[in-house]
């Protein structure tokens, strides 16, 4: 029987939007119909300028054509492949693809479908690796104050955002985290921030307290990007290699956002020249047009599990999209247009210019810091007293009516254009901020 259902613009009860002000959203809903390169269109027809590259994922921009042909052209010639116990080319061609462009010792690849499946899939292979070693007493997690590693409950366990997290009771257990690394005197750096690499040492308190032989992993974002762009300062990731090193624990890093050009290298481990055990992707890795993601690994870990009788699975591990025919073709067109297009070097040779332009809005009111880092940038703002978030809020919505997408989180603005930005789009996403903070309460 045909539903008896029709395109309903107006009725918006039925979806439930994700991390949204439903009520306000369905009073005055911005809703966009089209996109093209480094803007979207609204349905009022107006032109915004995508200052966020979507949610941080759109890194070649929009509606890219090899991308589309490709997804049109493989729907055509295989929609789905069993992903597991059979295989189907572009899995093994994207796998690879990956591995060549990641920091070297990155050589396996474990597909997933977002984010937060890329962390789930990182913590539950660190608990394995180290059982498959003998050493299953290893089970901690540790993760950091302010990081983001997802909606999933490993990762709200080891994730310190505290509204992801308080309201659904106990999560995992044997979780500790570090501090966070923003420090207010840090404020209004260019780049990394000379202060803070002491907080690594951290870790050495965390370890004395549980024993390192209870640990698995520390998870960070190289750069946190959710919580509102909080860099690492200056030696900070480099301490923390060198403590999990030294205590045999694994070091990942979460380059959900970091991934695909962001800071104008292939990946944060390149770009600060720390490399982890494991690497978490999604986002960039197919421009956000399908969903996907990928955990990658060292030899080292991938190897400890191909032990026993071959006809045996290695690992109890997977999901029914892992490497979707239609999302590794998407995947290997998006790495192909980064390539050609120059993107990450784009992205690198910008990168001046955007902190030159984005630290211009200094002296403009309730101001408190500029940060930025590659093609990534955030303003922050003083919270209006007793109503936080409310004024990043109204920046968010006095943007988008003056034609640009930012993002907010509390009251902290975050950019992240694609990097296919030009010069005179930088300006006039910084000219446009600029109005929107002259205009604020
Ligand atoms: C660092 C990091 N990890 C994980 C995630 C979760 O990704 P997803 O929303 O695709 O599940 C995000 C999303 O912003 C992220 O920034």
């Amino acid at each position: 029987m045909a539903l008896d259902r029709k395109p309903v613009p107006n009725d918006l009860s039925a979806f439930w939007m994700p991390f949204t002000a439903n009520r306000q959203f369905k009073k005055a809903p911005r809703m966009l119909v089209g996109a093209e390169g480094m803007f979207y269109h609204t349905a009022d027809g107006r032109e915004v300028l995508d200052g966020t590259a979507g949610l941080w994922c759109c890194n070649a921009g929009h509606c890219r054509p090899k991308i589309t042909q490709a997804i049109q052209a493989q729907a055509g010639e295989l929609d789905y492949a069993p992903a597991f116990q059979m295989g189907h080319p572009k899995a093994f061609e994207l796998a690879s693809a990956l591995r060549d462009m990641a920091p070297e010792g990155m050589e396996h690849v474990f597909f997933t479908n977002s984010g937060s499946e890329s962390v789930e899939t990182a913590l539950k292979i660190a608990i394995a690796y180290h059982r498959a070693r003998g050493e299953g007493q290893r089970t901690r997690l540790i993760g950091r104050e302010r990081g983001y590693h997802g909606v999933n409950f490993g990762g709200i366990s080891v994730g310190g955002i505290v509204n992801n997290r308080k309201v659904y009771g106990a999560l995992l257990t044997g979780v500790d985290h570090l501090p966070h690394t923003h420090l207010p005197e840090n404020a209004f750096s260019r780049g990394q921030p000379e202060h803070g690499a002491h907080l690594a040492d951290e870790l050495e308190r965390i370890v004395a307290l549980h024993g390192a032989e209870t640990i698995a992993a520390v998870i960070v974002e190289p750069m946190a990007g959710s919580t509102g762009v909080l860099l690492p300062p200056k030696g900070y990731l480099e301490r923390l290699r060198e403590i999990t090193a030294k205590h045999g624990i694994l070091l990942i890093f979460d380059e959900v956002i970091t991934g695909f050009g962001r800071l104008g290298a292939s990946f944060a481990a390149d770009y600060f020249g720390v490399l982890p055990d494991m690497m978490t992707t999604a986002k960039g890795l197919t421009n956000g047009v399908i969903p996907m993601g990928a955990v990658l690994t060292t030899p080292a870990i991938h190897d400890a599990f191909m032990e026993g009788p071959e006809h045996l699975i290695e690992l109890f591990h997977g999901y029914t999209y892992s490497g979707n025919p239609i999302a590794a073709a998407a995947g290997l067109a998006t790495l192909d247009t980064y390539r050609e297009e120059g993107l990450f070097e784009n992205a690198a040779t910008l990168a001046p210019y955007w902190e030159e332009a984005l630290h211009s809005l200094k002296d403009l009111p309730h101001v408190i810091d500029i940060r930025n880092m590659g093609l990534v940038g955030a303003v922050e703002l003083a919270p209006i007293p007793g109503a936080p978030t409310k004024r990043a809020f109204a920046a968010f919505l006095d943007a988008y009516e003056k034609g640009l997408m930012i993002r907010t989180t509390g009251d902290i603005i975050a950019l992240s254009p694609p990097l296919m930005i030009d010069k005179a789009q930088i300006d006039r996403i910084v000219d446009t901020l600029g109005e929107v903070l002259r205009g604020l309460d």
